[in-house]
């Protein structure tokens, strides 16, 4: 008997020794992707040009690294443009992108971080910061983005670093990895082009199924689903983008996509408090607004060339009813 609970006892202890020993390794020898490259990005016109409208609209940088108003009609910004917003989502801010947050890194830094979400001092970001996007993008896109950050103003003050719970503070580490640059299609390549622009875009962040720890489901990806909470006691849910003709846009033309997401121009710097319970929608619409009408018209090639998946998502919900009630 004795002898059975000491092997037992060396097994536990191996055990332990094993897991003790992988979860060191991931912690600080992971994430390891290298040093940041050695880069000094020129800021020629035309990077300045083309990494206002990326970091602007096409990769969505400074809509998500700048506070917005959630209680107004498509969450109109509210504080300078790239300052960063705490809370971004529970726990997680958006850092400060003006120099006040990252005047003193290099451009070697800021492009190791945009593209394999490894920060400054060697920390993994949360990959809700779409590096595994970026990573895929033509540098010369990143180059141009790195250009015009460099041009913005000091704002703000520096956002607080997130600190994550277990098992995710291990999870995040094991995360970033080297990707294999892109390049950018030419416009005459229609699909590739448009699959490029859908991917710069993040599109499939948001329109995806996610499990209740937030991840998302592989193989969900344009079906949509994917909620958000309203300060308003509503939720949105992402719709599903396939060319199901029933449950996506499987019916809409091009003209109709174009159309649609043009017609959001029209609410840009206009600010549209709700009440509560009414329909809110976390769909950057006036950003993508300003997308070209060749680019949207590539994007939709692209998403038409898809797997139709049947998969019905409703648009919104009222969450709470004492709320929407109060109102
Ligand atoms: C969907 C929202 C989103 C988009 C789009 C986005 N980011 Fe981020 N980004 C984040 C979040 C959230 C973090 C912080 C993650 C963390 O602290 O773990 C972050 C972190 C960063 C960092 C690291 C800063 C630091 O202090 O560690 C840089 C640099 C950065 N983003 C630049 C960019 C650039 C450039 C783009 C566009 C090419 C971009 N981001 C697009 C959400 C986003
Ligand atoms: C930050 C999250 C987010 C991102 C990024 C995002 N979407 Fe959406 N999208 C939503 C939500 C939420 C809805 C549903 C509410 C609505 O219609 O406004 C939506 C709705 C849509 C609709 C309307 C579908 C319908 O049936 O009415 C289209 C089309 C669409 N998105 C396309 C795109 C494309 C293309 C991209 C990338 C360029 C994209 N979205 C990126 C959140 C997002």
């Amino acid at each position: 008997m004795k002898k059975v609970a000491r092997i037992t006892g060396f097994a536990i202890g191996a055990i332990l020794l094993v897991v003790l020993g992988v979860l060191g390794y991931i912690k600080f020898a992971l994430p390891d992707v290298g040093p940041p490259p050695d880069l000094k990005v020129d800021a020629t016109q035309a990077r300045l040009e083309r990494g206002e409208h990326l970091a602007m609209y096409g990769m969505g940088c400074l809509h998500c690294h700048s506070s917005h108003d959630k209680m107004a009609f498509m969450h109109p910004a509210n504080g300078p443009l790239g300052a960063g917003q705490a809370d971004f989502i529970p726990g997680v801010a958006t850092p400060n992108l003006t120099p006040t947050g990252i005047g003193d890194w290099s451009d070697g830094e800021l492009f190791r971080a945009i593209t394999t979400g490894v920060s400054k001092d060697g920390r993994a970001l949360h990959p809700v910061m779409p590096y595994d996007n970026f990573g895929q993008a033509d540098p010369e896109d990143i180059y141009a983005v790195i250009a015009y950050l460099r041009t913005l103003k000091s704002a703000g003050q520096v956002q607080a670093k997130p600190s994550f719970d277990f098992p995710f503070y291990f999870i995040v580490n094991t995360m970033p990895e080297k990707r294999t640059p892109g390049k950018r299609p030419d416009s005459s390549d229609t699909l590739a082009y448009g699959q490029y622009l859908v991917m710069s875009a993040s599109c499939a962040h948001c329109h995806v199924q996610r499990d209740d720890k937030g991840a998302p489901i592989p193989g969900t990806e344009f079906t949509g689903g994917m909620a958000f909470e309203q300060p308003n006691g509503t939720v949105c849910y992402t719709a599903n983008l396939t060319p199901c003709p029933e449950t996506g846009l499987g019916k809409w033309t091009k003209a109709d996509f174009i159309k649609r997401f043009k017609s959001y121009a029209d609410y840009e710097g206009k600010h549209l408090p709700l009440k509560n319970g009414e329909f809110n929608t976390e769909m950057p619409w006036v950003g993508f607004s300003h997308l070209s009408e060749e680019d949207l018209g590539a994007m939709y090639t692209y998403l038409h060339s898809l797997k139709p998946v049947k998969h019905s998502v409703e648009k919104y919900r009222k969450v709470d009813p004492k709320m929407v009630a109060a109102n």
